[in-house]
């Protein structure tokens, strides 16, 4: 358990779990050690203020995690006809679901929304019918759980409705919208990871969030998950609308936007010498 603010040191160091100037040994290549002191530790957390950083800087520190950060499920399954007989409402199934079985593995599968062959005739790229993919379930779908933390950050995948369904595949987007209901159903991937971050900071278990997002957080179909954030309790402390930035997978000029959120009331006045700097803005309605 931790305290909410650091305490100082006490003698007993393993009891020292969320503690300024944490007496530490350093193990160094061939055997040696040496002492020093980090200025602020907390365990389980990457310390930056080390009075001394060893090599490899990346230790196994336990808290870092390969899963999907906004969907959790127990695990994914290939599509069957039967399935489907049983539970006709599995989310992302075409409407002509029957011509998707193959006839040797009795798999739903579809064109992979990728692969173009050109047409003989007219000569343009047209969808290759033999690239196809399993249709996927998930089972038990659920919001991910994430851990307490006093700040989130983030720079999630940018991925418009449409995009998210051509690269995540239909099942994983309905799915997913389905067990975020209080999250617009045409709102961009990001929007899920605004939208939980919203909501761990007004359950009090988060001080602030900031993601870097794509700049249509301003449009209605994102903005919606922003507002109703908002009108539940969360500030915008900070907002940049429309940054240039380069999209290094499309070489493409793009614009984002980066936003941080507090709850209201756990907010310092806002200064309003900043608030004029920059492009940046306090002001939700210039989002
Ligand atoms: C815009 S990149 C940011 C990468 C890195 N964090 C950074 O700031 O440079 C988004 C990252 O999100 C990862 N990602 C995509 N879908 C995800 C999901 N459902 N859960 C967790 N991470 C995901 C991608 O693999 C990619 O590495």
């Amino acid at each position: 358990m931790f305290s909410a603010y650091p305490d100082p040191a006490g003698p007993d160091t393993a009891q020292n779990a969320y503690v300024f100037e944490r007496g530490v040994t350093f193990q160094h290549r061939g055997g040696k050690t040496s002492t020093g002191r980090i200025d602020l530790y907390k365990r389980g957390c990457f310390n930056l203020r080390a009075a001394a950083i060893t090599e490899p800087v990346l230790h196994k520190f336990q808290n870092i995690e390969n899963r999907d950060a906004v969907l959790a499920y127990d695990r994914e399954e290939f599509i069957t006809a039967k399935m489907v007989e049983a539970d006709p409402k599995i989310p992302g199934l075409p409407d002509n679901w029957r011509d998707a079985v193959q006839p040797h593995t009795g798999y739903l599968c579809v064109w992979d929304r990728k692969t173009t062959k050109t047409d003989p005739v007219t000569g343009r790229q047209v969808p290759d019918g033999k690239a196809i993919v399993p249709l996927r379930r998930y089972v038990n779908p659920r919001p991910a759980w994430w851990p307490q933390a006093d700040f989130i950050v983030g720079n999630p995948p940018f991925l418009g409705a449409s995009r998210m369904r051509d690269d995540r595949g239909s099942g994983y987007a309905e799915t997913l919208r389905a067990a975020y209901p209080e999250v617009t159903d045409s709102a961009d991937f990001v929007m899920f990871w605004w939208y939980k971050a919203g909501e761990e900071t007004l359950a009090g278990r988060t001080r602030r969030f900031s993601f870097i997002t794509t700049n249509s957080i301003r449009q209605t179909f994102n903005r919606r998950v922003v507002q109703s954030e908002m009108d539940k309790g969360i500030y915008l402390t900070f907002a940049i609308p429309d940054h240039p930035w380069v999209d290094a997978a499309a070489c493409a000029a793009v614009r984002l936007a980066m936003t941080v959120g507090a709850r209201r009331g756990d907010l310092p006045p806002i200064n309003p010498a900043t608030a004029k700097q920059g492009s940046a803005s306090n002001d939700p309605a210039k989002l």
